[in-house]
């Protein structure tokens, strides 16, 4: 639910610079160079030396090292390599060379901030300083956006030379965490998208790389002692019978978190417990409560099955998976998940009741905090530091040593901040940017505030910085995850960086004459700031006696569409915006961005029948948030597909659902058919039953027929229940009488037990 809905609609610590900003008048050298005020994050001081004459790159460019200094040589080198291609000249990086025309790049800036850096820029050298070479791997990438845009475009023309303008940079950050994290769980993304977003991450200061590697729809991470998390694990069953999956090897990963090292980011590897754990217990059922056979999931959202914490055969296995994670990543943090855990399973298992009576834990709350401080003492043991996110703070007292990722929205920040813990802040509302750029736009991320109002100078320093977030439920291909990303994740960037005023104004600027044209030179697609992608709904229109498809696409996006049971190609007809879905069948529809699709496929199934277009009336209205495609929902000829949120399902909340359908005449009816959903998990169930009656007149009604069926309220997953009717041979009618009875409450062990449940339908199909 939260993590989902990019709702396409088809739906550290260094603090608080003060900041200078030094009005500076521009000068442009005809595109060679940027002007200074481009910089994105904006720099804590800039000046900008207007008459002083810029610094040319020639040919042969020489990178100047302290000797004995290896971090620099590598920053040297990173540097040595994006000129070299660019410009084709001839690049020596080294210690014992004149220092007169080179760039040089050395550690002697004193400053109490590890990250902080100074440049000059002269015309007869650059020269980079950072407190440390953290320091100056930042200054670097700040004099790479000194050069023009189209330094950037490795195809682009070469001009007949490269300018640097003379400048002055003071620069450190705000935040010492300034992280991004891309689940690669719900789908896999390969090595090659997250270089590209860790070099992106790197350009803007960006130094911690989230790498969620563990879902219950897919374990991502190789682990030698248990290899069929990753044989059963990283492969799931699709509902059509197609198996997606992938893994990254280990040296896969060791390729990533090198490559993520030099260019200053620390990959902080994610593997969720006890919940979001389904494919691990598809792989290996006797760590689960039930002992079950699973599959590993195929729906979004949460999921009941949960590591047991009863068995001690689950610690052993986490405990040997985090001695190969430990190996794998040197970062000092590891984060352990701890979100959204059901106790469903800890409630009905003796195990773990039986663990609850021995350590004396209260309530299942208690337990998954034992059961989380449990892996941070063996964290620490191994030398390192464990993040949960805000759930870890559930119930008591929590182990001092954690830091809390506060996502649920930013109260959570506060108060783990006044329970003395660090924490990492991503409220949801601000900094999700799987939620659309409508919903979340640039503007907001720009507006975020990580640090609480009113907290004294000591709590504030806790909060060590923040992340974005990008939750893959929508987000099929690493197109579209550029499209999420950015340009938000730039704003963001500026927030974490920049102890400067913000001036929106400013960052739209910025984006718009440079860094966007960066973004697109690197071949990373850039989303809008505020709107979908895609906005794309169904309607049905009476007097075409049809459903019209509904679509605006942002700037680049087409939509396309097929029926002959293959997927959409970048050839297949586009879709324009009012098109008439006049026949029968699967219509399949999906965005595209230039040649590469984007976003999720939608299925829209057309089932035309007599009673298409007729007059459907609820003795309850239909709930306001559930409305399907309006008035004509249950007669438009369009059938819900398994996700309740397709625009294309009514629901009542609690009542029984009670509706009459008015043909346009007395006519001859074969059949009557209704669709029913369930969707335990989003308290959608099915009725206990239905009953059908027909009526020439409205006066006199056929006696009922009833119609049941035999699934257990419990069966988890996403169903639709067709019940239907044969009426006796030569019936006619005018007017027919639906009614669908709710089961009532919710059962005992559901997460809403004893509140109602809802019912869902569509399409009321008469032949
Ligand atoms: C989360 O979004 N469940 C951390
Ligand atoms: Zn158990």
């Amino acid at each position: 639910m939260t993590r989902g809905g990019v709702a396409v609609s088809m739906d550290i610590a260094c603090r608080v610079v003060t900041a200078l900003l030094i009005a500076f008048p521009f000068r442009t050298v005809r595109g060679q160079e940027a002007p200074a005020g481009n910089l994105l994050p904006r720099p804590s001081e800039t000046a900008a030396h207007a008459d002083a004459k810029p610094f040319r790159l020639a040919n042969p460019v020489r990178i100047v090292v302290p000797r004995g200094a290896p971090r620099l040589a590598e920053i040297g080198k990173l540097l040595a390599t994006v000129i070299r291609l660019r410009t084709g000249y001839a690049v020596r990086v080294g210690p014992a060379m004149a220092r007169h025309g080179a760039i040089r790049i050395d550690t002697t800036l004193a400053s109490p901030n590890a990250e902080a850096y100074d440049i000059d820029v002269a015309e007869g050298g650059v020269v980079i300083r950072g407190a440390t070479s953290a320091g100056a791997l930042w200054g670097m990438q700040t004099l790479r956006q000194l050069l023009p845009p189209s330094f950037d475009d490795a195809k682009g023309p070469r001009p007949p030379s490269w300018m640097i303008p003379a400048v002055t940079v003071h620069d450190a950050p705000r935040f010492g965490w300034r992280g991004s994290m891309v689940d690669a769980g719900r789908h896999f993304f390969p090595v090659s998208v997250i270089k590209r977003h860790i070099d992106v991450l790197s350009r803007y200061k960006m130094n911690v790389f989230h790498w969620h590697l563990t879902e219950d729809q897919g374990w991502r991470i190789e682990i030698k002692r248990f290899p069929d998390l990753t044989r059963v694990g990283a492969w799931r069953t699709e509902r059509d019978g197609s198996r997606y999956g992938g893994f990254y090897s280990q040296r896969e990963i060791r390729d990533v978190v090198e490559y993520a090292r030099i260019r200053g980011v620390t990959v902080v590897p994610e593997i969720e417990m006890p919940g979001h754990s389904v494919a691990a217990l598809a792989s290996y059922p006797e760590l689960g409560c039930t002992g079950e056979r699973l599959n590993v999931g195929i729906d979004w959202g949460v999921y009941a099955d949960v590591y047991c914490a009863g068995n001690e055969q689950t610690f052993t296995f986490l405990e040997q998976v985090l001695d190969e994670v430990i190996a794998l990543f040197p970062s000092r943090y590891i984060h352990i998940g701890g979100d959204e855990v059901p106790n469903d399973r800890w409630r009905a298992c003796p195990t773990c009741q039986e663990l609850m009576r021995r350590e004396g834990l209260a309530s299942e709350d208690d337990m998954q905090r034992w059961f989380v401080g449990r892996i941070g003492t063996y964290l620490a043991t191994r030398g390192r530091r464990f993040i949960g996110w805000n759930e870890i703070l559930h119930g008591g007292h929590l182990l001092a040593d954690a830091t809390v990722q506060s996502w649920q929205d930013t109260s959570w920040t506060r108060r783990a901040v006044l329970e003395g813990h660090d924490v990492i802040a991503s409220p949801e509302q601000w900094t999700y940017l799987n939620h659309s750029a409508r919903d979340l736009t640039l503007e907001r991320v720009y507006a975020f505030e990580p640090v609480p109002p009113g907290l004294d100078a000591t709590a504030a320093r806790r909060v060590l910085g923040g992340e974005v977030p990008l939750w893959s439920e929508r987000i099929p291909t690493g197109a579209t995850l550029d499209l999420m990303a950015f340009p938000r994740l730039l704003a963001f960037a500026e927030v974490m960086w920049s102890g400067a005023p913000r001036d929106f104004v400013s960052l739209e600027r910025r984006l718009d004459t440079d860094h966007v044209p960066r973004l697109r030179a690197l071949g990373v697609a850039v989303g809008p700031s505020n709107r979908e992608l895609m906005e794309l709904s169904l309607s049905y229109d009476a007097a075409a006696r049809g459903a019209r498809v509904r679509v605006a696409p942002a700037p680049g996006v087409t939509l396309r569409m097929s029926d002959d049971g293959r997927p959409p190609s970048a050839t297949s007809p586009m879709v324009a915006d009012s098109t008439l879905l006049n026949s029968d069948g699967v219509k399949r529809l999906q965005p595209f961005l230039g040649t590469q699709p984007i976003l999720e496929e939608r299925a829209v199934t057309v089932e035309r029948h007599r009673a298409l277009g007729a007059a459907a009336m609820a003795a309850v209205p239909r709930n306001r948030q559930y409305q399907g495609t309006g008035a004509w929902n249950l007669t438009d000829g369009l059938i819900g597909s398994t996700d309740h949120g397709d625009g294309l399902w009514q629901g009542w909340w609690g009542p029984d659902v009670d509706v009459i359908v008015a043909l346009d005449s007395v006519q001859p009816v074969e059949s009557i058919r209704v669709n029913f959903l369930q969707n335990i998990r989003s308290w959608i169930v099915l009725p206990r039953q239905v009953e059908f009656s027909w009526s020439s007149d409205s006066v006199q009604w056929a006696p009922a027929l009833t119609r049941s069926h035999d699934v257990p309220r419990t069966a988890e997953g996403a169903r639709i229940q067709p019940f239907s009717v044969t009426l006796p041979p030569g019936s006619r009618a005018r007017f027919l009488h639906i009614v669908a009875r709710n089961t009532g409450v919710l059962p005992p062990g559901h997460p809403g037990a004893g509140s109602p449940s809802w019912l869902f339908t569509d399409e009321i199909v008469v032949r």
